[in-house]
């Protein structure tokens, strides 16, 4: 037996029991006639002791000990004459009796502590030794638990988990696909699945009326913070339901989440927000509502009063920053620069200081102190307030403000991590039209239903309509999305047809699935929740890389074991494949 306990449990009411210990060890203090060591496991540490009390060659291997040295040891639970209140087992400490080197360790590239002295990719290079540290070990403990929660709820609502295949053909989720070679059909390719979409409606059809599946998701995207290329959905799907029996089912599922995860206990009905009132009121389809700082179009209010500025601008847009009234002009300008950042793309920044004495501007030459009082009146502004404003072209605008509304919430210290505001956002557009490509394309996914009453526009004004869909918006994240889906097969045609496709490419890529609608298809809708994303905001955190065991890096790549990488020349033959130029 290589252990009797685990370095996280022992406490004072074990005195004087006989324990053997395994772990890794964290630290050791050499004191002359005593050397201490902290031994680690993923339950916690342990002090152990070896002093006089100890056989010689107990002292000796504890001398010889390196950081992360594999040690066994068996000894006494000791009540410690200084305890140490920070630590769980800070009471005791084991006298140490026989110690054994099960493995040797090379010093770690950067130290194995909460703030480690290793950079980004010295620890991406090293991920085992960094899943060590307790931020890693805690965020992979809070994935654990959510989707053990997750399983259970589901289960406990009759949902069925059922894999789905990773080696199918493209699915139409937007992004580009992972492709894997098939070397029993030479020249052929499967794509790896950006979801499960097309198979949990097939799931449908066949009768399994409630499925879900915590499942691997592949999309070759640009990388951001909030996107890995392969990362993890709570998908789930229903049959016999409408978006209303959706949204209850998972908005009961989320505040479950909360509860038994966090102890968040979240009271009242999530708030729904049709799509075009979140694109008025904060310039995004994922608002952080923890804070208001809604926007205020003041478009016809400042036309006609000779400043082009605003005269030439398709939208003009106001924002409230409460209580920064004595904001510098270095910090204004400081903000200034922040919106023309070719990110944000603003061409400017206006301001109004309401002050206690009056009101100050960076347009007082175009308009009188009542204009502008008439301005902060209509945003709500009050003394000690500070207006910022943003013109131009309505949707650059409408997102550039978005980006200055978030930056001043975090400013302001209106962005808790610990305090969540979730909320649905509905009525998405069914379509959008892109520019580039003259064309339009499905907002959520080709199978979305639109809504009944919007399906005489789908020839007349196709932009108009609006879809049946839904997305799941917490602290300003989109963490999951979702729709009522087409079963009807002509429906589903027309869809095809709306995007572009030609009757044969239609038959060619989603056959099968226009085939199924023939057998009787059930009335379903579904949801997937981007799992990754859910424990990040769970967590506090940014970036989802920390809750996933293996990340890739921002360039895609998986530093530790040197993914993707050059393939040797034999198994390309082998499948068929000719490499014309291999850029290094
Ligand atoms: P959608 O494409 O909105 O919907 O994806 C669902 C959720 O998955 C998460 N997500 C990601 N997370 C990390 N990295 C990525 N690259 C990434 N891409 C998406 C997001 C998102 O909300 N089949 C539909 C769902 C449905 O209609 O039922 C779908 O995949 O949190």
């Amino acid at each position: 037996m290589y252990r009797t306990n685990t370095c996280g449990e022992l406490r004072l009411e074990n005195l004087s029991q006989q324990v053997t210990l395994a772990g890794w060890v964290q630290k050791v203090r050499n004191l002359g006639a005593m050397t201490f060591i902290d031994l680690r496991d993923r339950y916690g540490i342990t002090q152990l002791v070896v002093d006089d009390n100890s056989s010689e060659e107990c002292k000796q291997i504890a001398q010889s000990l390196g950081r992360e040295y594999v040690l066994q040891a068996t000894g006494t639970v000791l009540e410690r004459s200084s305890k140490n209140p920070k630590m769980p087992t800070g009471d005791i400490e084991i006298g140490v009796s026989s110690l054994k080197v099960l493995n040797a360790a090379d010093t770690p590239p950067f130290t194995i502590e909460d703030n480690s002295d290793g950079g980004d990719e010295l620890r991406m290079r090293y991920r085992y030794l960094d899943l060590r540290r307790n931020p890693l070990k805690n965020a992979l403990m809070l994935r654990h638990r959510m989707a053990q929660v997750t399983r259970n709820f589901l289960d406990g609502e009759n949902f069925m988990e059922i894999e789905t295949p990773y080696m199918i053909n493209s699915t139409p989720e937007g992004a580009r696909d992972f492709l894997v070679p098939s070397r029993l059909n030479p020249g052929k390719f499967y794509a790896l699945p950006q979801s499960p979409q097309t198979f949990k409606q097939l799931l449908m059809v066949a009768g399994y009326d409630r499925y879900f599946q915590i499942v691997r998701c592949f999309r070759d995207e640009d990388l951001r913070a909030d996107r890995q290329p392969e990362f993890t959905q709570i998908d789930c799907e229903m049959a016999f339901v409408e978006q209303e029996d959706v949204l209850n089912v998972f908005e009961r599922f989320a505040k479950t989440l909360f509860k038994e995860v966090l102890g968040v206990e979240i009271a009242y009905d999530f708030p729904r927000m049709p799509w075009s009132v979140a694109m008025e009121k904060y310039g995004s389809d994922k608002p952080d509502i923890r804070f208001g700082m809604e926007f205020n179009d003041i478009t016809a209010d400042v036309k006609g009063k000779d400043f082009v500025v605003f005269d030439s601008a398709e939208y003009v847009g106001a924002i409230v920053a409460e209580g920064c009234a004595g904001y510098t002009r270095k910090q204004i300008d400081g903000l200034t620069e922040f919106v023309k950042r070719p990110q944000v793309g603003a061409k400017g920044l206006v301001w109004i200081r309401i002050e206690e004495g009056g009101i100050k501007s960076s347009i007082d030459k175009f308009y009188t102190p009542e204009e502008l009082s008439a301005l902060a009146e209509k945003c709500g502004a009050k003394a000690g307030d500070l207006i910022l404003i943003l013109a131009g072209e309505k949707k650059q605008t409408l997102s550039a403000l978005n980006v200055l509304r978030l930056e001043m919430g975090d400013r302001l210290g209106l962005r808790d991590p610990k305090k969540f505001a979730p909320l649905w956002v509905v009525d998405f557009p069914l379509l959008e039209w892109d520019e580039e490509t003259q064309r339009f394309y499905a907002m959520h996914h080709p199978f979305t239903s639109p809504k009944p009453e919007d399906i005489e526009f789908m020839d007349s004004d196709p932009g108009k309509v609006r879809a049946n869909a839904y997305d799941f918006v917490c602290n300003g994240v989109e963490v999951g999305g979702g729709s009522v889906r087409i079963f009807d097969r002509e429906l589903q045609q027309k869809m095809f047809k709306l995007l572009g496709f030609t009757a044969e490419q239609a038959e060619a890529q989603f056959g099968f699935l226009m085939n199924a609608f023939r057998y009787g298809a059930p009335p379903h809708a579904g949801i997937a929740f981007g799992f990754d994303r859910f424990c990040s905001l769970f967590g506090g955190s940014d970036s989802i890389r920390d809750y996933i065991a293996f990340p890739k890096n921002n360039q895609g790549r998986d530093v530790m074991v040197d993914s993707p990488t050059t393939i040797d020349p034999a198994q390309l033959v082998e499948l068929g494949i000719e490499l014309k130029e291999v850029a290094e």
